[in-house]
């Protein structure tokens, strides 16, 4: 937001997390970069709701509910019985979703309270399913949902023909983490870029030579960036969303797999640690001047779609609402990923038209496991648990889902709602 300040300016800055402890490391050392790189700007660091929601115009929400402890349990749970284990697909997914409709629940309702004006920029995850969980539990809040897959894939694209993404424009459909891009043009010329980039996919996936994606880069990342390429056969009309291989190629996800060390084991020794370690080099130095805090590209959306509310600058984004009709051949209140014109009043989704009978099924079968995930937390339904584990993809059978219900009702004891 620093790097950004000339476009979106602030007054004030505070942080909220629930865990003083976490969040005390990084407010400390941030209180010492921005006095010495934005001494205007208001900071503070809080878990005081009141204080943290208080006279705020923008809510930045990413939170994880259960940190990476319970996403290590998401991810290996399913692998035990040999099915992916993902932080937002499948069981994993589906297990942090029951986890954070709860935390979500409880910020919305803080900023409501406090803030009733203000707008929540959420990226928090499982984003289908908490976008699904605000749809009907708090169908008048202002809640934005957005994903930044699209934005670093987009960004991929822009380097293989060689522009960048603020030139392109695209058409997209799909649910979070399960769509397909129909179009990708230059905005000047109107130029339609689709068939070089699949070209360039169909051999390479998304996996470019350009270091500029701070996000995506650890070698689990360049896999599934190259993974892509097999995504493109299996539908080769439209170029698709990383995401989709867990569920096209599961037997290979879970066959790379380790069991005893996943993705939250990479991000705890990787991520996770080099932004602490570089917050305590602040703290004990008391400078932030070659602190080790780099600006993380990936973040700028967030600052577009403040943008665009607050100066009401009618942006092209890829948004999660409601469908009414943007997608043509899709039930109205599925929570679908489609570009949106983004202005002070919120999104305005764009008609994507009719989808193919292919694309429309698989939707059909994610996003209702999705809205049964949702069911199950309002009710207490261990039945439509079950169903929803059933229902998705990934998950080969009853039975299997079953078993996997059991352990994940046991590992997420005090985070979800009793099941009867
Ligand atoms: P992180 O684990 O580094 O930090 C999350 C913080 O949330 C922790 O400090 C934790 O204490 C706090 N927290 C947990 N429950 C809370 C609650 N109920 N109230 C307040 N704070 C709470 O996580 P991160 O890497 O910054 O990611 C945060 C979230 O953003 C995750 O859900 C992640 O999946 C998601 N994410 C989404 C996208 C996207 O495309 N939508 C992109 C990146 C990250
Ligand atoms: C992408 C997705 C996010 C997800 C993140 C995980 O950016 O869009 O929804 O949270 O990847 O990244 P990580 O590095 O934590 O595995
Ligand atoms: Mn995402």
């Amino acid at each position: 937001m620093l790097e950004n300040s000339d476009r979106f300016p602030m007054r004030e800055l505070k942080l909220y997390d629930n865990d003083g402890d976490r969040q005390g490391i990084l407010g400390e050392a941030l209180e010492i970069l921005l006095k010495e790189q934005a001494p205007d700007l208001k900071f503070s660091y809080t878990t005081d709701p009141e204080e943290a929601f208080s006279d705020v115009d923008f809510v930045m929400a990413h939170i994880r509910v259960g940190k990476y402890e319970m996403r290590e349990q998401d991810e290996k749970i399913p692998l035990k019985y040999g099915v992916v284990g993902q932080e937002t697909c499948g069981p994993g997914g589906i297990a942090y979703g029951m986890r954070s409709i709860n935390g979500m629940l409880e910020i919305i309702d803080y900023m409501e309270k406090y803030s009733p004006d203000a707008w929540m920029l959420n990226y928090s995850n499982p984003a289908a399913i908490v976008a699904e969980a605000t749809r009907v539990l708090r169908p008048d809040s202002k809640v934005l949902n957005i994903c930044d897959m699209p934005v670093g894939t987009l960004r991929r694209m822009s380097q293989i023909v060689g522009t960048t993404p603020d030139k392109l424009e695209v058409s997209y459909f799909g649910l979070n983490h399960f769509g397909w891009w129909t179009s990708v043009k230059d905005k000047a010329t109107g130029y339609e870029y689709i068939n070089e980039i699949k070209e360039y996919v169909a051999e390479n996936g998304y996996l470019t030579q350009v270091e500029v994606d701070t996000q995506h880069m650890d070698e689990s990342w360049q896999a599934t960036h190259k993974k892509a390429k097999d995504l493109l056969a299996i539908e080769p009309n439209y170029l698709p969303n990383t995401y989709l291989k867990y569920y096209f190629y599961p037997d290979y996800e879970v066959a790379g797999s380790n069991p005893e060390f996943t993705r939250a084991n990479e991000v705890m020794a990787g991520r996770e640690k080099q932004v602490f370690t570089a917050a305590r080099n602040i703290i004990e130095k008391g400078t932030a001047v070659d602190g080790g805090f780099h600006i993380d590209s990936h973040a700028s959306f967030i600052v577009d779609l403040a943008r665009a509310i607050a100066f009401n600058a009618k942006e092209r984004m890829l948004l999660i609402v409601e469908n009414n009709g943007a997608i043509a051949n899709f039930d109205d209140d599925a929570m679908v990923e489609v570009p949106c014109i983004v202005g002070s009043d919120g999104p305005e989704p764009l008609a994507q038209g009719k989808i193919p009978a292919f694309n429309r099924a698989l939707m059909l079968q994610q996003v209702t496991a999705e809205k049964l995930v949702v069911e199950a937390y309002i009710e207490g339904s261990y039945q439509k648990l079950w169903q929803a584990l059933s229902l998705s993809k990934i998950v080969p059978s009853a039975e299997v889902a079953k078993q996997l219900l059991d352990d994940l009702i046991e590992a997420n004891k005090g985070y979800w709602p009793e099941l009867k």
